[in-house]
């Protein structure tokens, strides 16, 4: 079995997927708190890798591949579907573009580390300009299973669930969910993002009730994605 380790810098969050000895570092800003942990714990630090290629997230790369025998994975690497071996256990890579058109998801067991694409309680913006590649995205993520751990790449969680309660006041699993909070340990699971994020509800009443009321059009699930959109 595969575990994961989180690490926070600031309001960013990279993470360690590791076994009994290999490990590999995804967005690894906390370079120092990543190295220290993999000696602690004996491990060899396989690959350094990131979810996509902004600052804030390979701004530890460097720093890793200097100080360990570590692989760079880089984008032409993380080719879609392809199997990352640590301790000969996998890790697929899934290309999401639209947050960025390099935009990656890393799914380990029923953990997935989501980036920039998917955070608990939203999504990103849409640098890339191509909202119907970033809705192709969301959807492929939205086929996971509901045990799926949703692991991001920011902790938003405290101004995503402002601005979902402002989509939708009745919705009390929101506030379920931000009593759950733990600073120390940001994650949801998959069932969770289907009751409080907009952004993959835009099949349920009250959102589809919200677009009604805003005029906007809604007439296929991709219309109404694109619409939620534009609401700010
Ligand atoms: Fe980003």
């Amino acid at each position: 079995m595969l575990n994961i380790e989180q690490f926070r810098y600031g309001d960013n969050l990279g993470y360690l997927i590791y076994g009994k000895t290999q490990a590999l570092v995804v967005d690894g800003g906390a370079w120092q708190k990543i190295l220290s942990f993999g000696q602690k714990n004996n491990l060899t630090l396989a690959f350094v890798t990131n979810t996509h290629q902004h600052y804030d997230h390979t701004s530890g790369n460097e720093h890793l591949l200097k100080a360990t025998k570590a692989k760079f994975l880089g984008f032409v690497d993380l080719t879609d579907n392809k199997e990352i071996h640590v301790d000969s256990e996998k890790i697929m890579v899934y290309r999401t573009p639209g947050h960025t058109d390099d935009s990656v998801c890393f799914h380990a067991g029923s953990t997935l580390l989501s980036g920039d694409t998917l955070f608990n309680g939203t999504i990103g913006n849409c640098f890339s300009g191509n909202l119907k590649s970033f809705y192709l995205s969301i959807k492929r993520l939205m086929a996971l299973p509901d045990e799926t751990i949703i692991y991001a790449g920011h902790d938003y969680v405290r101004d995503s669930l402002a601005f979902a309660r402002h989509l939708e006041p009745e919705n009390m699993d929101i506030d379920t969910f931000w009593n759950s909070y733990d600073p120390d340990d940001v994650s949801s699971t998959m069932a969770e993002e289907r009751r409080i994020n907009p952004y993959l509800r835009f099949n349920e009443e009250p959102i589809i009730k919200l677009l009604q009321k805003n005029r906007l059009p809604l007439s296929t699930e991709w219309e109404r994605w694109k619409s939620l959109m534009s609401i700010e």
